[in-house]
């Protein structure tokens, strides 16, 4: 299959370019680069040896999206571009509303013009707010954000399942087919090191500053509260090794093949992990030491948030492969072997 992929220049979406490329398939990136570096995508050419076509374009830009349509023939379109920080959210909402869901009613809309009604997208488990119950299965209650962000994925998935819904009613032979992957807490990086996550600034999430720690960036963790009802104090979240969940936009297409309809679904391990379980696995994995002090919570946080991914299991036959050891070794490796980062 031809996929449009946005925000593939990014950290999930240009692993994900590296498994279709493996499972056969060919992608086209559009990214208007505003968190990443297209060498990221050099990087993908070089793990593949395929070229990937780019376009600098934002997806709120109809006559760009136009001209990229006008140029290729799609089979599907995997969604990733989107603005990501939590806690900015809080501070720009607006900008999150008018990236995130304006943006995806120009991608969707000259999506459907163009004859193609097949989406795979990014959302979030930010979407269960504070989960009612653990572990997470799809079907908890959800719609209770703590976060603008949050709910740009919330209301996302909400259009894109009225699309088929009206698709269905309206009595269309060709409804829309949207698969919604939730995703736990991403981290590692490619094996070969070439690509990886690089976040602008002072990283927001656990292991980047982990990492950054470890290359001598940062002085010390700042762990966020040691006294949450968990087995050490700190909070436990689901890490999935980023080419599992690459993997699993490839299962997802087979979805989209067979017509799903709209099928929703985790994308995590099923385990939690505490900050210090990861503290204590990255330096057992890499033989680095952390040092860390202990901050108060962070606003918004949870104690504790993993998945039930049985339904990706059985319904996409899709199963993670990387353990925590892997997922630590592999995000060493890409800091280690890149300091800066892409250099952007
Ligand atoms: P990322 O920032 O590395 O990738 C997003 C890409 O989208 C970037 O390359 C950015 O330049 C691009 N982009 C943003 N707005 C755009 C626009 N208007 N037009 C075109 N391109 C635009 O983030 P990521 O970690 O790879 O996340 C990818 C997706 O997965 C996002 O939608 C994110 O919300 C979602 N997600 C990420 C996580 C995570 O922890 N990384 C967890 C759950 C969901
Ligand atoms: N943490 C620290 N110190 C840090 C950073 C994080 O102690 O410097 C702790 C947090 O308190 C939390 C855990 O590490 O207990 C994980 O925090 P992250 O910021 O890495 O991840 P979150 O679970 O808060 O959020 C991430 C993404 C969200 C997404 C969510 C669920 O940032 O976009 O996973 O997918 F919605």
């Amino acid at each position: 299959m031809n996929i449009l992929v946005t925000g593939g220049a990014g950290y999930i979406g240009s692993h994900t370019i590296v498994e279709l490329v493996n499972a056969g398939h060919t992608a086209v990136v559009i990214d208007n680069l505003s968190n990443s570096s297209s060498e990221s995508l050099r990087r993908v050419e070089s793990i593949t040896g395929v070229a990937v076509p780019f376009y600098k374009v934002d997806i709120r830009d109809r006559e760009g999206l136009e001209r990229v349509f006008d140029e290729n023939s799609f089979d599907c379109c995997i969604h990733f571009a989107g603005l990501k920080a939590v806690g900015e959210s809080v501070v720009k909402p607006w900008e999150y509303y008018e990236n995130n869901i304006y943006g995806t009613l120009v991608l969707v809309d000259v999506m459907r013009k163009h004859g193609l009604k097949n989406i795979i997208f990014s959302s979030s488990a930010t979407v269960y707010g504070d989960p009612a119950v653990i572990p997470i299965t799809e079907d908890c209650p959800k719609g209770m954000c703590t976060n603008p962000y949050g709910w740009t994925k919330w209301m996302i998935e909400q259009i894109l399942a009225d699309l088929h819904a009206a698709d269905v009613k309206n009595g269309c032979k060709d409804p829309w087919n949207a698969v919604l992957l939730r995703y736990f807490n991403p981290i590692g990086a490619h094996p070969s090191g070439l690509i990886g996550e690089d976040p602008s600034g002072i990283p927001n999430n656990l292991m980047p500053y982990i990492t950054q720690v470890a290359v001598g960036k940062l002085e010390k963790l700042h762990v966020f509260g040691n006294d949450y009802d968990t087995h050490d104090g700190t909070g436990v979240r689901d890490y999935i090794h980023v080419v599992d969940l690459a993997r699993g936009h490839v299962k997802a297409l087979d979805a989209i093949e067979k017509k799903c309809g709209v099928g929703v679904y985790n994308l995590g391990t099923g385990v939690g992990y505490s900050v210090f379980d990861i503290v204590g696995a990255f330096e057992k994995a890499n033989g680095v030491r952390i040092p860390y002090v202990i901050d108060p919570r962070r606003p918004g946080d949870v104690a504790v948030c993993y998945s039930d991914p049985r339904k990706a299991m059985s319904e996409l036959g899709w199963k993670t492969e990387y353990g925590i050891f892997e997922m630590c070794r592999d995000s060493w490796n890409w800091q280690k072997n890149n300091p800066k980062g892409y250099g952007k």
